[in-house]
């Protein structure tokens, strides 16, 4: 049985996004980039890149990135029309060039959303979340020094529902592959979080009503029940935290919270 050769060094062809600031007009623009190691991560691969850039005195590609191992959201590009890239469950960051071929085309794009304006190059405007977030992604109870652990009884079943929804880690993935740019994964994902743990009671009606105006204030568009943004989330948000952002919503509505 024979093994497949892959080579020490790959050589790749990069079409990517340059636009000089967020009124200026972009275009894709070719590169080629040498000496790529299929164990480098994508970011490392475009630092390469950006590194020969720099020194032939060109503008260097400006894209986001932070913690570069899977937990802070700031990564985020589309890479061959998908957010993240080929490999599912995985942020642009803990993607390694191993998921590509030598001699491969890559077309990089930054999230396209109205509600995500360009920056610069792969750089997007995420705002909006933080004012999703700001309109009520918080508890503001005040629960004092941590109680005994059994102090505050919570069904396993539901600590799990709301631990797995704290997962994500708001990079827009859902809104940049959704065809309505729709922010409903991110926002069910916070209000399961917040919403089904104790200490979150409170503020639970109000909460959903702020949160889901503000992602319509933000210029976000309805879900279409398409199932991308589960696709593509790096964290794996169940499709059905859009459901219960629906629940909270109408809940908080019958309550008369504002
Ligand atoms: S850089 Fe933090 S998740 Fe990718």
């Amino acid at each position: 049985m024979g093994t497949q050769h892959r080579p020490d060094r790959m050589h790749l062809k990069l079409i990517i996004w340059r636009q000089q600031s967020p009124d200026a007009r972009g275009k894709m623009v070719e590169y080629e980039v040498d000496d790529v190691s299929p164990n480098m991560s994508f970011l490392e691969m475009l630092d390469v890149l950006n590194e020969s850039l720099t020194l032939r005195g060109d503008d260097p590609v400006a894209f986001d990135s932070d913690c570069r191992e899977g937990i802070c959201g700031m990564c985020g590009m589309v890479i061959n029309g998908r957010p993240h890239g080929p490999n599912r469950g995985t942020t642009v960051c803990q993607l390694h060039m191993r998921a590509f071929h030598d001699g491969d085309t890559i077309t990089i794009e930054p999230w396209r959303a109205r509600a995500f304006p360009v920056l610069k190059d792969l750089t997007v405007d995420r705002s909006a979340f933080d004012r999703i977030i700001a309109a009520g992604g918080y508890i503001s109870s005040n629960t004092g020094a941590a109680p005994d652990a059994n102090a505050v009884l919570v069904p396993k079943d539901v600590a799990e529902a709301a631990m797995d929804a704290a997962t994500c880690i708001g990079c827009g993935a859902c809104v940049a592959v959704c065809k309505n740019a729709s922010a409903s994964l991110f926002v069910g994902a916070k209000l399961t979080h917040l919403s089904l743990m104790p200490q979150g009671g409170p503020e639970r009606a109000r909460r959903a009503v702020r949160m889901v105006r503000q992602m319509d204030l933000e210029g976000f568009g309805s879900c279409s029940n398409e199932g991308e943004c589960e696709a593509v989330c790096p964290k794996g948000i169940n499709l059905s935290a859009i459901a219960t952002m629906r629940r909270e919503f109408h809940r908080g509505i019958r309550q008369g919270a504002k």
